[in-house]
């Protein structure tokens, strides 16, 4: 869970949020139960709002989610995300088309095309959105897996990247 990597001595004042209960119970700093389109606090309260890897599992509700990271994020306070990248080839075949989409892909998750956080986030009110994408190498190595790390990973450079990098890192500064 992302808070037990942000969590440290020096940087102890994080709260985690997360609509299931069961989660939480893996959180090592304060756990708030709620939903992320209706956030349990007041406005300009946090610096940093981190969305790890949770936009794409509220498809459609993106713009719902930005507008209340925007209200709780102090002025100049960032959201930052990352997501898998509907620009992706393979996630458009495997996450998105009914007939290949993988089992291991939960139902609710979607993959989310870059510019369309973009346009969201500078809707929200955001004044500056950057992302860049990436893929990582997964420990198991599934047929998906190996199609990505050596099928076609060795191509992802130059204007191929977007179409076979998984995800993307976004920032949203407000
Ligand atoms: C892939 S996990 C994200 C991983 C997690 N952020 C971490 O740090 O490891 C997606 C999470 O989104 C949560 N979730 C789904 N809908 C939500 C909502 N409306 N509000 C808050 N959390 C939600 C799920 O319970 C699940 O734990």
């Amino acid at each position: 869970m992302i808070s037990s990597l942000l969590h440290t001595k020096k940087n102890s004042d994080i709260v985690c949020v997360d609509i299931s209960h069961n989660m939480l119970t893996y959180s090592p700093v304060p756990a708030v139960q709620a939903n992320a389109l209706s956030l349990p606090f007041q406005d300009e309260s946090f610096d940093l709002i981190v969305a790890a890897a949770f936009f794409h599992h509220l498809p459609g509700m993106e713009g719902q989610l930005l507008n209340e990271c925007y209200r709780i994020l102090k002025p100049n306070g960032r959201l930052v995300g990352y997501d898998p990248s509907a620009s992706c080839i393979q996630n458009n075949l495997f996450m998105r088309h009914n007939k290949l989409r993988l089992k291991v892909f939960s139902p609710d998750e979607k993959p989310i095309l870059p510019e369309r956080i973009r346009t969201q986030s500078l809707d929200a009110g955001f004044k500056q959105f950057n992302y860049f994408t990436f893929s990582f190498k997964n420990s198991k190595l599934t047929i998906f897996e190996f199609i990505q790390r050596y099928i076609l990973a060795p191509f992802s450079f130059g204007p191929l990247k977007m179409f076979l990098d998984r995800w993307f890192f976004w920032e949203a500064v407000k």
